[in-house]
């Protein structure tokens, strides 16, 4: 007989294993194919790396570097340095990091297939950090154009200095609280503060003669239109310089604030001052001797008559006799008359009055002569000398200044050649722009300072120079504009003409082919000064 053995076994236990195995073997499938999923999307390349032999590569870094996965994989990852250097840096430097911090980032240079190179930021992480044979995953991030960007953008600022710093302006720019952000180096110069100590400052501190200048700053802000105006700016030592300021309000990302512009225009002012003043001068000059002209006739008419009427009266002349005899009456009769009516007094009063109205008359006739007499070559610090002597000699108590009393400072350049001119002219130039500058220094609150001339003389190219500096009151804008303008005088009427230095700029100007200019200072003085062409006259 056959018998059956049963065996029965509880396999309830089994079952539930089994279940639970499965389970977590689908939950390790998921987290896998999780993972895996994370590994090919991410927009960073992704690897696994055992001793730097890739392992695993994902399609992403794969992409970078232009490989196929096999192509990387099971290989060292020197293949991607451009040398053993950086190789060997990028190792040291990394395992370095992941010792100190578990982790390790660097920036390096990987050759792609194609053999371009690209900047890679790369992050390495061990699986475990104590056992770094079991596998390090790293990161690559492509950062090429990110450090392009870097680059232009220090590029541009290196551009945008070195413009800022070529112009000749100054240029400060400032943020909303008025602190400085940019500050080229006119400014730097113009301040005497270094950029580095000017960055983040405000404006009134490193640059105090600009304080006024903030209302502008705020005006151009608030309105957002372009301000512009002429000021003068004081220089510590230097002379009165006429600034052209422009405020440009700036509005990026919501900070606003403004760019300052200063140019000094103060040399084109005054080129284009002379310009007019030239103009100015030949039509007002024109003018002068075209009237002089037509007064010249009659005025010889009357100096004539009066001459002859004073001869025919005054004079014991047979001829005079003759006429008296004949009209029945002595000479000496009419002669008393006469005296008695005070007429000859009279005659001569119109002959004296008559003879200063010729001088000016020709004075303003000199407004049209176009070239000079008899040309010499003259040394303008030996003719100024003899000017000085002459004035000094000439002293006359009706006048208010005694030029014996003004001290004189020479300073003559040991180098100038003679000058052709004509001589007497030009001597008549100094003794006016002498004389006003004497008659200046005397009129001044009687004398903190001591009058005195500095006399100066320069060869400049083909030009002598000769400067006359006092430093009397100086003169006001209003006045330094029309010193030379004909018949302008600041002087009570009847003790001055205003015909001096008109004269004396048409002289140098018109019959020299010279310049004459002035600068003047309230409260310290002036200075003419006169250049001559060494060439002679028709040198522009
Ligand atoms: N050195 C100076 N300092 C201050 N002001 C001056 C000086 N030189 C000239 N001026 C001013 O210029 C004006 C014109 O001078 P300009 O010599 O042409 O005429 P004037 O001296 O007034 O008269 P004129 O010379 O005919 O007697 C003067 O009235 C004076 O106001
Ligand atoms: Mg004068």
């Amino acid at each position: 007989m056959t018998g059956v053995v049963l065996v029965f076994r509880d396999v309830t236990d089994q079952y539930r294993e089994q279940a639970q195995r499965r389970q977590a073997e689908r939950a390790l499938r998921g987290s896998e194919a999780h993972l895996r999923s994370i590994f090919r999307a991410a927009p960073t390349g992704i690897g696994l790396v055992y001793n730097r032999v890739f392992e695993e590569v994902n399609e992403r870094l794969c992409r970078m570097l232009g490989y196929q996965a096999d192509e990387l994989l099971g290989r060292n990852a020197r293949m991607l340095y451009p040398s053993d250097a950086e190789y060997d840096w990028v190792g040291r430097e990394k395992y370095r990091q992941i010792e100190q911090f578990g982790t390790g980032t660097v920036e390096t240079r990987w050759r792609r297939k194609d053999g371009t190179e690209i900047e890679v930021l790369l992050s390495s992480t061990p699986l475990d950090p104590t056992d770094l044979s079991l596998g390090v995953t790293f990161t690559a991030l492509d950062i090429t154009d990110r450090i392009q960007a870097l680059e232009e953008l220090k590029r541009l600022r290196s551009l945008l200095t070195s413009i800022i710093d070529s112009m000749p302006s100054v240029l400060v720019a400032v943020d909303r609280d008025g602190r400085v952000t940019a500050w080229n180096r006119g400014a730097a110069e113009s301040s005497g503060v270094p950029v580095e100590q000017a960055s983040g400052r405000t404006l009134p501190e490193v640059f105090p003669q600009l304080d006024a200048e903030l209302e502008r700053v705020r005006a151009a802000l608030a309105s957002g239109s372009i301000q512009q105006a002429r000021t003068i700016i004081e220089g510590t030592d230097g002379p009165v310089r006429l600034t052209d300021i422009t405020v440009y309000p700036l509005a990026e990302n919501g900070v606003a604030g403004a760019v300052i512009r200063l140019d000094d225009v103060t040399e084109r002012v005054r080129m284009e001052e002379r310009m007019i003043q030239s103009e100015k001068m030949l039509s007002v000059g024109g003018l002068a001797a075209g009237m002089a002209h037509e007064v010249n006739n009659p005025l010889a008419a009357i100096l004539q008559n009066v001459q002859n009427a004073l001869r025919r009266t005054t004079e014991d002349l047979p001829a005079n006799r003759q006429a008296a005899e004949a009209a029945g009456i002595s000479l000496e009769a009419i002669q008393d008359y006469l005296e008695r009516r005070g007429v000859p007094r009279m005659l001569r009063g119109v002959l004296e009055s008559g003879r200063r109205a010729a001088e000016l008359v020709e004075n303003m006739l000199s407004f049209s002569r176009k070239s000079p007499g008899a040309l010499s070559t003259c040394d303008l610090a030996e003719l100024l000398e003899k000017t000085v002597a002459l004035a000094a000699s000439d002293y006359d108590p009706s006048k208010q200044y005694d030029f014996r009393h003004i001290r004189i400072v020479r300073d003559y350049a040991a180098d100038c050649p003679p000058v052709p001119c004509e001589r007497s002219k030009i001597q008549q130039v100094f003794l006016n722009v002498l004389k006003n500058g004497a008659e200046a220094m005397m009129a001044r609150e009687q004398s903190e300072r001591e009058p005195a001339f500095v006399l100066r003389t320069r060869c400049d190219g083909p030009w002598v120079r000769v400067d006359i500096e006092d430093n009397g009151p100086g003169m006001p804008e209003e006045v330094r504009r029309r010193v030379f303008e004909p018949f302008f005088t600041t002087r009570e009427v009847g003790s001055g003409t205003g015909l001096g230095l008109s004269i004396s700029y048409f002289i140098v100007t018109q019959q020299h082919g010279g310049s004459m200019t002035v600068d003047s200072t309230v409260g310290k003085g002036t200075v003419f000064s006169i250049l001559l062409p060494l060439a002679g006259r028709g040198i522009p």
